[in-house]
């Protein structure tokens, strides 16, 4: 993969246009690689699981030798799950090519078994069919648990027990949410080390494999420009924004016991937050990064609820529709307080960060999607250009924002003059558009996520000492607004979210981007 050839100091810089990715596997031809996509009836495998695996074998980058199982209790034969699959398979990678063909190949490598979570008699069954398929050859398997986390251990225990290989390697791909607070958290790593070793356990968190959050890190720390702003000194504040323009349609089951604290802050959010802040890492390898990312968590200061602003969506009408309010969902108690949008002020207790808010926001049903870093600089001491000339000096700092989605973009707020005899200054865009500047289309994360689960690459994953400090910096705001019952601010559906989030903001001179 390129990060491998970065490593390796091979990879140059090149033009776009003249970018090929290096597609094929690194593994033997005398290896295979089954991939177990345990609860394949499930939204997640249908929706995202089995379309990367997709992508990745139509660009060439799963091994020549690989067979794709779906597991789950529910009755399927091997047809019907290959006619599941078909529907959400798409030819998004290269729209002009007709990958019917492709298509056909890939499912005739799908196959399914269905079975309980807790039977080892079941997954010896399993584990004889995926003996038949890897024909005498190393066997790797790489089992993805895409089903609710009460069955983790009984799966990973049967899987360990019953159906890891004999002679390669054997990994467990676990899907968020990895407990509700530190003590489930920690119970669940516990449980997962009775079978497995750390480095077989590979915790995923979907925005760690964004195109753009990848790039941050090489935003960073490949170019001199930045690395030297990168701190108290000539930052004002950073904020992370994910808002979603829809509710919690069709998981309002799942969402109510965890809330978007849980959901979006403590893992996406938090992990940007963490790649943003941390120092430069040793190297690239996956635990000089991830030693970096824990000390930055554990610098930072536990969220204090005078911190944090809730909300929760109620029923809107515009143009004659009416949207539903979050407790209308009939999964959902109508007296929940679940929070379904919250705005957080963090701090981080180092040399570099001292005093420097980090905002957070996340929200559902509000006016727009969106996932964004913006990171907000210091005005210019002294500043010659001022108001006389048409600036509004609070608005005429220079704001990076980048956009991780949609319409990827990196660009930079300056301040220049407007062409012509007088002196006019205004706000323009330094501006880096994907879709312009690149015309291969963006892999989704879990396609990245996959790939580098089978490749062993950890980087993007989270080592459970990071989960810890995660959990830490959460937990005790979480107990204080369940034990407190605190009251979300209500907002309407598709609005910009309550106002509380820009009381909060203002406290700390901040003006939401
Ligand atoms: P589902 O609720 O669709 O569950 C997946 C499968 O697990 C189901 O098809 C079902 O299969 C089995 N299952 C469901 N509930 C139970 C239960 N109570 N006991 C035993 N088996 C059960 O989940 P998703 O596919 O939506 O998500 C899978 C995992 O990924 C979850 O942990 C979820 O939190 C996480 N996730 C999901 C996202 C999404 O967009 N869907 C996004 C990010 C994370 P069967 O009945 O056939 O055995
Ligand atoms: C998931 C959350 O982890 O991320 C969902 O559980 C959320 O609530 C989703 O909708 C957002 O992912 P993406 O990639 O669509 O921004």
């Amino acid at each position: 993969t390129p990060l491998k050839e970065l490593k390796d100091g091979l990879l140059s810089i090149t033009s776009a246009d003249e970018i090929t990715d290096v597609a094929g596997s690194k593994l033997d031809e005398n290896e295979t690689v089954s991939i177990t996509v345990v609860g394949a009836s499930g939204d997640l495998a249908k929706k995202k699981i089995f379309p990367a695996l997709f992508a990745l074998y139509y660009e060439d980058c799963l091994p020549k030798h690989f067979t794709v199982f779906g597991y789950a209790r529910s009755k399927m034969t091997d047809a019907e799950l290959r006619t599941m699959v078909s529907r959400t398979l798409t030819c998004r990678i290269d729209k002009r090519e007709n990958c019917n063909e492709k298509m056909e190949q890939f499912l005739a490598r799908c196959f399914y078994h269905s079975g309980q979570y807790d039977s080892e008699d079941n997954f010896t069954e399993l584990d004889k069919k995926l003996n038949e398929h890897e024909g005498g050859r190393v066997s790797n398997r790489l089992f993805y648990l895409s089903i609710p986390p009460n069955i983790f251990i009984n799966v990973v225990k049967c899987a360990s027990r019953s159906a890891s290989s004999s002679n390669g390697w054997t990994r467990v791909i676990v899907e968020k949410p990895f407990g509700r607070d530190s003590e489930s958290s920690a119970a669940l790593t516990r449980g997962l080390k009775e079978y497995l070793v750390e480095d077989q356990i590979f915790r995923i968190d979907h925005y760690l494999g964004k195109e753009l959050v990848e790039n941050l890190s090489v935003l960073r720390f490949s170019n001199l420009i930045f690395e030297p702003l990168w701190s108290r000194q000539y930052i004002r504040n950073v904020q992370f924004i994910f808002s979603e323009d829809f509710g919690t349609e069709g998981r309002g089951g799942y969402f109510d016991s965890y809330g978007i604290i849980r959901d979006i802050m403590q893992n996406h959010l938090l992990q940007i937050l963490a790649l943003f802040a941390m120092e430069t890492p040793v190297s690239l390898d996956a635990e000089d990064i991830r030693n970096e990312k824990v000390k930055v968590l554990r610098s930072m200061k536990p969220l204090q609820l005078d911190n944090v602003v809730i909300g929760q969506y109620k029923s809107h009408t515009r143009g004659g529709v009416k949207y539903p309010a979050y407790t209308d969902d009939e999964t959902v108690p109508k007296d929940s307080l679940t929070p379904t949008f919250a705005a957080a002020a963090l701090f981080i207790d180092n040399a570099r960060w001292d005093g420097v808010p980090f905002l957070m926001k996340a929200g559902k049903a509000l006016h727009t999607r969106r996932a964004e870093i913006r990171v907000q600089f210091r005005h210019v001491p002294g500043n010659l250009y001022n108001r006389s000339l048409g600036m509004d000096l609070d608005r005429a700092t220079n704001e990076l924002v980048i956009r991780v989605q949609p319409d990827e973009a990196i660009y930079l707020k300056i301040n220049n003059k407007v062409p012509g005899l007088g002196m006019r200054l205004d706000r323009s865009n330094l501006n880096l558009h994907y879709a312009a500047r690149y015309s291969k289309e963006i892999p989704d994360a879990y396609e990245r996520l996959l790939l580098d689960a089978i490749e062993g690459e950890r980087r993007l994953f989270i080592r459970s000492d990071e989960l810890d400090a995660a959990w830490s910096l959460f937990t005790p705001l979480l107990k204080e607004l369940e034990e407190k019952k605190t009251i979300p601010e209500y907002y309407p559906y598709g609005s910009r979210g309550p106002v509380g989030a820009h009381y909060l903001a203002a406290r700390y001179n901040v003006r939401w981007g």
